[in-house]
């Protein structure tokens, strides 16, 4: 890491919401000596609540715990309503379609559509509170659109990301039981038309039960099937709808969504978010990390099946009365200017973007955003994975012009929003590092005993005090949302929150993330679980076994490497590869493919029958192997291994 310190631009930080590091510490000494009070201020400033709530934070039931019981409030009023009276022709969302074409949606806008499809949704379908609406959509303002209607009638939206496949969506239908899917016939990506609702024919064909409509968005106008009685018109049926429908008062408590995750075992998890806590963190957070401000165009380059996408493109930038892009395509074409004319074009202030994107738009066009007027950009963010100091200097110097703020920013899909991050205008920016807990949130790095880890070394990334984003439970299955954050780690022998991160703390307190400790793959900046990849290769009927690991991609970050033991050695073949790939395909999606598979004769396995993966993660990376092999049921096994992965 870089020793060169990056104090905040001081124009920037004149006008900035939190401008200095003593204001940092005085919220921060604030928070560690009044957790409460210091987020009942908040509460009571941010939200605009229908009934108070009795208590701020209730521990009683730990780790299930609970924020602002009893209040009401809803996140559609909170994110549109309430900034009617003075932002009704402010735009809440300029769209850029794949192809160019752009739509301004003011917040009135905004307002009227949301309000139509929630009567549709309540009245024609019956969706009421409580209900899980399943959203494969593309990056369309209909999906922010549906989002926003869930929330209004007290519905719980889970969003599936459409690069899975028809089988990933049917688990999360299944897992959740949900009453409608939301879907379009597809978009556009690259030029040409790609399709979804096929994949919701797919996933309906087999199973899926709990579906009694699904509501289709025309976008693309390609031809598709459609089942009658089952599939309805979005653009035919909102006609009819009325453009007012009051919003339902919610606890808060009461789930806001759903979204599903890879963990490092078994199936992905049904993240459970509830109502105020996480409208609050995500509000707070866009103001303080991305230090919106008043005609401040924002653009998040997630998609919206992501929890960057919830949080960062829909719900923290409306709830902030801001405006937020919402871009179709990919940042690459119709060239590696893309996204560089449209920060131009739609004078966008602040970028938020994965590093994974930073490194292909570096390597395909680096001179590029030195085309176009950059100027207005004041905070560039990243998400999802470490950033390699090559790629940040890069984003630093040509994208921000040495001007802007790098907010390196440190979460997860259970977190909510932030957690650990710069404040553009008060933290001075060390390259490639997330630097501070935001204020209001507790973290440490400890051992597994939660003795604190020394400065300079490895140890495990813990949020020591609930915080109101937080994830409540997994959806159906509170003993594993237990086990999965609250197992590993303790404090003055209270369980913990574990993040699953390894973390390191330098002797200035700068916090670098060092990356999962556990058996999660972060593929592009997003998470892939060894189980789940390990499981579709396994329905390969030449497959006896399998083990998957990350490797370092140049691009990707990771990309996933494949260890497979055929039932008929003869059979390895480049064709098998291609085939099992496309079994990984249907069963997951293309998000999942292998970058490189190898046949071999066995997995290296402890005599517990545990497969070794950090022998695999070395051999892939071609390291010396300096692991303990003693202990393996074979040990020749590695040799063997070494040889097969050395010659390709
Ligand atoms: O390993 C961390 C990594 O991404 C994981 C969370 O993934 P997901 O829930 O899909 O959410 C991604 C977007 C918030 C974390 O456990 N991660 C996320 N942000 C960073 C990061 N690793 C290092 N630096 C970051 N800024």
């Amino acid at each position: 890491m870089s020793e060169k310190i990056f104090n905040p631009n001081p124009e920037f930080a004149k006008d900035a919401k939190i401008n200095s590091m003593e204001q940092y510490w005085e919220l921060q000494n604030r928070a560690i000596e009044d957790y409460e009070g210091f987020w009942k201020d908040f509460a009571d400033e941010k939200i605009d609540w229908i009934e108070p709530y009795d208590n701020v934070l209730d521990e009683s039931n730990a780790p299930f715990y609970k924020w602002f019981s009893n209040g009401k409030l809803n996140v559609s009023n909170q994110c549109i309503d309430r900034h009617l009276a003075d932002k009704a022709e402010q735009n809440a969302i300029v769209f850029e379609g794949d192809k160019g074409d752009v739509q301004h949606i003011t917040y009135g806008q905004l307002s009227e559509r949301v309000n139509e499809l929630s009567n549709l949704l309540k009245n024609k379908f019956g969706v009421k509170k409580g209900d899980r609406v399943v959203l494969y959509m593309p990056m369309i303002p209909e999906a922010a659109y549906a989002m926003l209607a869930c929330t209004r009638i007290g519905a719980i939206h889970s969003i599936v990301f459409g690069g899975f496949s028809s089988e990933a969506l049917r688990d999360r239908i299944e897992d959740a039981e949900a009453k409608i899917v939301i879907t379009a016939d597809g978009a556009f990506r690259k030029g040409k038309p790609y399709m979804l609702k096929n994949v919701v024919d797919d996933a309906l064909d087999a199973g899926g039960d709990s579906i009694e409509a699904v509501l289709v968005v025309k976008r693309n106008n390609e031809e598709i099937k459609w089942v009658e009685g089952r599939d309805h018109s979005y653009n035919e049926l909102i006609e009819a709808e009325s453009t007012e429908c009051p919003f339902e008062p919610m606890e808060s408590e009461d789930p806001l969504f759903l979204l599903y995750t890879s963990g490092s075992t078994g199936k992905p998890k049904g993240v459970q978010h509830a109502t105020a806590g996480y409208i609050l963190w995500a509000q707070m957070t866009m103001e303080w990390v991305f230090d919106l401000r008043k005609d401040d165009v924002y653009w998040c380059t997630a998609d919206i099946g992501w929890i960057t996408g919830h949080t960062y493109i829909v719900y923290g930038p409306l709830a902030a009365g801001g405006t937020t892009v919402m871009f179709e395509g990919v940042p690459t074409y119709p060239d590696a200017g893309r996204a560089w004319k449209m920060v131009q074009d739609h004078n966008v202030t602040q970028f938020y973007t994965a590093p994974t994107a930073i490194r292909l738009l570096h390597k395909t066009g680096e001179d590029e955003p030195k085309k176009y007027d950059l100027s207005k950009l004041r905070v560039l963010g990243t998400v999802g994975e470490p950033i390699d100091p090559p790629a940040w200097k890069w984003y630093y110097e040509v994208v921000g012009n040495s001007k802007c703020a790098i907010v390196d920013t440190y979460w997860q899909t259970e977190t909510g929003g932030h957690m650990i991050s710069p404040l553009p205008g008060a933290t001075p920016i060390k390259p490639a590092c997330a630097t501070f807990a935001l204020p209001g949130i507790i973290t440490e790095i400890i051992e597994e005993d939660g003795t604190p880890t020394p400065i300079g070394e490895k140890g495990f990334m813990c949020i020591t005090r609930p915080w109101p984003s937080m994830i409540r439970t997994i959806w159906n299955d509170p003993n594993r949302f237990v086990k999965s954050y609250f197992g590993d780690c303790k404090k003055d022998g209270e369980a913990v929150y574990f993040t699953g991160d390894g973390a390191m703390i330098d002797e200035d307190g700068y916090i670098t993330i060092t990356g999962r400790t556990d058996d999660v793959i972060n593929v592009s900046g997003h998470r892939m679980g060894t189980a789940e990849v390990e499981a579709a290769i396994k329905k390969h009927d030449s497959v006896a076994a399998v083990a998957v690991v990350g490797k370092p991609h140049e691009i990707k970050g990771e990309g996933i490497f494949a260890y497979i033991v055929l039932k008929d050695p003869s059979e390895a073949s480049e064709d098998l590869k291609i085939a099992i790939n496309k079994v990984i395909k249907k069963e997951i999606g293309a998000i999942a493919l292998c970058d490189a598979m190898v046949f071999v004769p066995d997995v290296p396995k402890t005599r517990s029958g545990k497969i070794m993966r950090r022998i695999l993660r070395s051999l892939a990376k071609g390291e010396e192997i300096t692991q303990d092999t003693s202990t393996l049921e074979d040990p020749s096994i590695v040799e063997v291994i070494e040889k097969i992965v050395k010659e390709g």
